[in-house]
């Protein structure tokens, strides 16, 4: 296969999730060595819903020391934050212009995240704009991402495929590109919820960064489905079938082989095991991270990132600019 471009985002809203590693993270390691990558910390998104500065500047390092703790590495993958190449607003507000209400609308993420709330930003409504934005700058041909963000994908697809029948032939149309086990991790305490780093209960997910003390408790306690046997049945199983998606992505496993080896066995000896097994997993991550934000790193990795990330970017902006009719560039007078 020849290289391809690949770009995708993580929001430093919170602390990343076990979801977050298993449906998205482990994708952009695998990719990195056979194609083009790109990989930012979303930053403009997080705004979306508010932001304690300081704690957003926190999570904002800690996401992007994640990424290279998860394996990423800056000699071949760009890594940087979103606010710092700001075609990524620029040509965010012009994909807004090409967005309609109605599509808006039907988001359900949007609807997950307005429900019940009284005022609704307008920047959590014009969110899969912006993606839109982020992922065409790059002339991006694949999106490593977890189901939730399918829907996103598609409009995305059908802005790219509206500007170039209006304006002519310019965005390249991306594909998804979801894991085939734990595209979507479930709530250790609901199997019908989505891991979620935003979730009021700590115990309904594991973050990369929980102790094996932590790790241990929240297995220990994750909900389990009536009967004893280790079978994946996602439909009528939900929560063992989770775990049991966790265990296999942790361990390089098939569910199959996971099956056999837990036949005759119940629920307790296979979430001790489980525990092991993701303990195990995170160790070197953790390890990893702990050395990256003591040796102050991560600006320079950020710098280079950034200046790799614009020079693709201005091009696209340029050429968008150009095609919808806006006059050249005026340069800027000196003094
Ligand atoms: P977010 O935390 O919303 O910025 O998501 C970053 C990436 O992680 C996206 O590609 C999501 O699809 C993915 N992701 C988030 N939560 C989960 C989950 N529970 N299971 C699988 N993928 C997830
Ligand atoms: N919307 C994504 C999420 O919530 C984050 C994101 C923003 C993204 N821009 C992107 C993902 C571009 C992939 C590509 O998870």
């Amino acid at each position: 296969m020849s290289k391809l471009r690949v770009l995708s985002g993580i929001q430093p809203s919170g602390k990343l999730t076990l979801g977050n590693y298993i449906g998205a993270m482990k994708n952009f390691v695998a990719l990195q060595h056979e194609h083009d990558c790109f990989f930012m910390v979303v930053d403009l998104h997080a705004v979306t819903v508010p932001q304690e500065p300081a704690a957003l500047r926190e999570q904002s390092e800690a996401v992007a020391a994640l990424f290279v703790a998860a394996g990423l590495d800056p000699a071949h993958a760009a890594i940087f934050m979103q606010s710092h190449v700001s075609a990524h607003a620029e040509l965010g507000w012009l994909m807004t212009t090409l967005s309609y209400m109605g599509e808006l609308e039907r988001m359900t993420q949007f609807k997950d995240k307005s429900e019940g709330k009284e005022a609704i930003g307008a920047g959590l409504f014009v969110y899969p704009s912006l993606m839109a934005a982020d992922i065409l700058l790059y002339n991006t041909n694949l999106v490593p991402v977890g189901d939730d963000q399918k829907q996103h994908l598609e409009l995305t697809r059908d802005l790219a495929g509206r500007f170039n029948y209006r304006f002519g032939e310019t965005f390249v149309i991306p594909e998804p590109y979801i894991p085939k086990v734990g595209a979507r991790i479930m709530s250790l305490d609901d199997g019908t919820k989505k891991m979620s780093k935003s979730s009021p209960n700590a115990g309904s997910y594991i973050a990369l960064l929980d102790t094996p003390d932590e790790i241990r408790k929240k297995i220990a306690r994750a909900k389990t489905d009536t009967g004893r046997d280790i079978v994946f049945d996602a439909q009528n199983k939900p929560e063992i079938s989770n775990l049991m998606s966790i265990y296999a992505q942790c361990s390089g496993q098939s569910l199959e082989q996971i099956q056999a080896a837990y036949e005759g066995q119940g629920y307790g000896a296979f979430k001790k095991d489980l525990a092991e097994v993701v303990v195990g997993a995170l160790a070197p991550l953790q390890a990893k991270y702990n050395e990256i934000r003591s040796s102050g790193a991560i600006g320079e990795i950020l710098q280079a990132g950034a200046e790799r990330a614009s020079a693709v970017a201005e091009q696209t902006l340029a050429k968008v600019k150009e095609a919808m009719g806006f006059l050249p560039p005026v340069r800027r007078r000196k003094g």
